[in-house]
């Protein structure tokens, strides 16, 4: 077995809200969360919006800390990065893209190194010529993502957290995304935590997918074994949804076992081991 970079046990997160009374509310981001991500893996992480998939990488990162719980790493702070949904947000306007990436090596006094560095990484990404000196506006959507997917491996992390990174885009150019991001990983042997609302995205890119449904943790499983075995009516769910596009498979999927519409969760609840790698949350 690959060895375990960052193990997380028992992870809640509760956030205190108030509402337009001026009530305070709770909100349960994170129920109970148990996973650990592997060397060189990538972990899907897949549920719909609201399920806590962003909170899960922001307590990861230590952007947010955990009400409780615990993370066990065998990487520093500095081996984790993270690639957002919206590279044009993520991007200072008013830099260049040559710019923008040697910022990420800020801490580096040798900035002749750093120059010749950042255009070999920008190279690397298909970003070369007089493009390099170019604002972030006068990018596609998909060169501005592989600029910000540049500033993230120009560090040599072991670890990226990639949220949404190619909800934003054209199917098309979201392919080629996901292949960059795959010929990184195997180049560096980088762990990738994909989060996504898009199963058939996270798919192809996944070696396990994690599904989330309202803060926990329902199903862990190879990817494939989560696509053709579903065992949990969430993601089954989640699977019909993105059927509907082929009725074939939709109807193969309902005939095995009709899809529970009403999905509870309790307090009491076990985790059944389907196979070696492929776990479900049975709640009583
Ligand atoms: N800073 C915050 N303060 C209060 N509540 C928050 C905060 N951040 C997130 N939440 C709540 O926590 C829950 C989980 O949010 P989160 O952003 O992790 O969901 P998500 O799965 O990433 O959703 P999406 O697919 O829309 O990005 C939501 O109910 C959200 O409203
Ligand atoms: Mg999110």
């Amino acid at each position: 077995m690959s060895r375990e970079l960052i193990k997380l046990e028992n992870i809640n997160k509760v956030y205190e809200s108030k509402d337009f009374r001026g009530n305070k509310y709770r909100t349960v981001a994170l129920n109970n969360i148990n996973i650990s991500i592997n060397e060189g893996e990538t972990l899907g992480l897949v549920g719909e919006s609201g399920s806590g998939k962003s909170t899960l990488g922001k307590v990861i990162l230590g952007f947010e800390t955990a009400t409780s719980g615990n993370i066990d790493y065998s990487i520093d702070k500095k081996s984790m990065q993270i690639i957002f949904q919206d590279p044009y947000s993520a991007l200072n306007p008013k830099m260049s893209a040559l710019e923008l990436v040697m910022e990420a090596m800020f801490y580096e006094k040798d900035k002749k190194k750093v120059k010749e560095k950042t255009i070999e990484f920008l190279d690397r990404v298909g970003i070369r010529g007089d493009d390099i000196h170019k604002k972030p506006k006068y990018f596609s959507g998909g060169q501005r993502q592989r600029i910000c997917i540049a500033r993230a491996v120009i560090s040599n992390p072991k670890f990226i957290i990639c949220d949404e990174p190619t909800s934003a885009l054209d199917v098309s150019i979201q392919s080629q995304i996901l292949e960059l991001l795959s010929e990184l990983q195997k180049d560096w042997n980088l762990s990738y935590l994909f989060i996504s609302h898009d199963l058939s995205v996270v798919r192809h890119i996944s070696d396990r997918v994690a599904v989330m449904y309202r803060g926990n943790l329902v199903e862990l499983a190879d990817a494939e074994d989560l696509y053709n075995n579903p065992q949990h009516s969430y993601t089954k769910k989640l699977l019909n949804s993105i059927f509907e596009m082929n009725p074939a498979k939709a109807r193969k999927l309902l005939a095995q076992e009709e899809v529970d519409e009403k999905i509870e969760l309790s307090e009491n609840y076990e985790w059944k081991e389907v196979s070696k790698r492929h776990f479900v949350r049975l709640d009583k």
